[in-house]
């Protein structure tokens, strides 16, 4: 297929076009570089040899856009292009809803006009809100988010699933993801957030490689075993794949389909910390610090659904994902710049 990435010199974006390459799809990849940059591509370039055809562009330029989508037959369009900064979203809602709900909007009307109907969009866990059951099913309600961020995803699955409701031939993939972390085995491309990391797994590389003195856990009185949050971390190059076994439900016409992209297993923060330190052989000093705002005790999927009309599961585990984090953040301590 040839498929339109947007935010496609981000984290997920840039692991998912190798899986999308090596498994013969053509891509282009459309991108305002906000919070990534185009060196991410380069490497991509290096993994598999191709040729990935860029532009940097904004989503909500309707012109620029329109005008890249002239040149090209469009099977799909994977949508990664946002915001995402849950802590960032709380101070500037405005821009969060601006960019994500309004960047969908007229992503999903160049598309139309360029006769593309086939979507698949880039949602979150947090979508669920604090589950009311673990581990977490598709069918299981939305919740109510406690961030800008979260609302934008829940917000946009609502209009994508008006669209298709109002015009049967979108086809419409809504991902779920649990916790990505890792990296690409190589440790070319992996996460490279800016400023101080605001998620577990890049905190703790920047630890282990000395940026940061020591990790702040958030709270050791939740009602998990050892008090600390429990998530789903999933690696990365997995979700990246899941994207590639998603396209086989467009190609069935599959109308609207929500899946969860988990392993369906918990870990907890000292878990983590724990696996991270053992298999790389490198300490990783913490404290016990008060809960976040806003996070929950635990979160973690049914993988089932996907297993089961996909054919897709995670395949990688813990030690995997923890090795891979490190070998990147090694490799590469100040991220794509030299
Ligand atoms: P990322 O920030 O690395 O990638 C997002 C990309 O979108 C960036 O390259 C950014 O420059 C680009 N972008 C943002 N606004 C844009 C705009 N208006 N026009 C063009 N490009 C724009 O984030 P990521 O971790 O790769 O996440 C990808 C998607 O997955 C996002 O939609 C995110 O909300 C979603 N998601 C991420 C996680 C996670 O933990 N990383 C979890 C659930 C969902
Ligand atoms: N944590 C710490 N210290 C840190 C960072 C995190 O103890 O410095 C803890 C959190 O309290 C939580 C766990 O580590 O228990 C995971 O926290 P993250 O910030 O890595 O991830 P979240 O589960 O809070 O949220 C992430 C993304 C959201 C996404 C959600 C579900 O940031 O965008 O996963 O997909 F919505």
């Amino acid at each position: 297929m040839n498929i339109l990435v947007t935010g496609g010199a981000g984290y997920i974006g840039s692991h998912t076009i190798i899986e999308l390459i090596n498994a013969g799809h053509r891509v282009l990849v459309v991108d305002n570089l906000v919070n990534s940059a185009q060196e991410s591509l380069l490497r991509v370039e290096r993994i598999t040899g191709k040729k990935v055809p860029f532009y940097q562009i904004d989503i909500r330029d309707r012109e620029a856009l329109s005008s890249v989508l002239d040149k090209y037959e469009l099977d799909c369009c994977i949508h990664f292009a946002g915001l995402k900064a849950v802590g960032e979203s709380v101070s500037l809602p405005w821009e969060y809803y601006e960019n994500n709900i309004n960047g969908t909007l007229v992503l999903t009307d160049v598309l139309r006009k360029h006769g593309c109907k086939n979507f698949i969009f880039s949602s979150s866990a947090t979508v669920y809100g604090d589950p009311t059951k673990v581990p977490i099913k598709e069918e299981q309600p939305k919740g109510i988010c406690t961030n800008p961020y979260g609302w934008t995803k829940w917000m946009i699955e609502q209009i994508l699933t008006d669209m298709h409701k109002a015009d049967l031939s979108w086809n419409v993939v809504l991902l779920r993801y649990f916790n990505p972390i890792g990296a690409h085995p190589t440790g070319l491309i992996g996460d490279n957030p800016n400023g101080v990391p605001n998620n577990l797994m890049p905190y703790i590389t920047q630890v282990a490689v000395g940026k940061l003195e020591r990790l702040h856990v958030f709270g050791n009185d939740y009602d998990t075993p050892d008090g600390t949050g429990v998530r789903d971390y999933i690696h990365v190059v997995d979700l990246a794949k899941g994207h590639v076994a998603a396209l086989k439900a467009i190609a069935s016409n599959c109308g609207l389909a929500v899946y969860n992209l988990g392993t369906g297993h918990g870990y907890s923060v000292l878990e983590i910390v724990q696996a991270f330190e053992e298999v790389n052989g490198v300490k990783v000093p913490y404290q016990i610090d008060p809960r976040r705002p806003g996070d929950i005790a635990t979160c973690y999927s049914a993988s089932g659904k996907a297993l089961k009309e996909l054919g897709w599961k995670a395949e990688l585990d813990i030690r995997d994902m923890v090795r891979d984090s490190w070998n990147w953040q090694k490799k590469n301590p100040n991220g794509y710049e030299k």
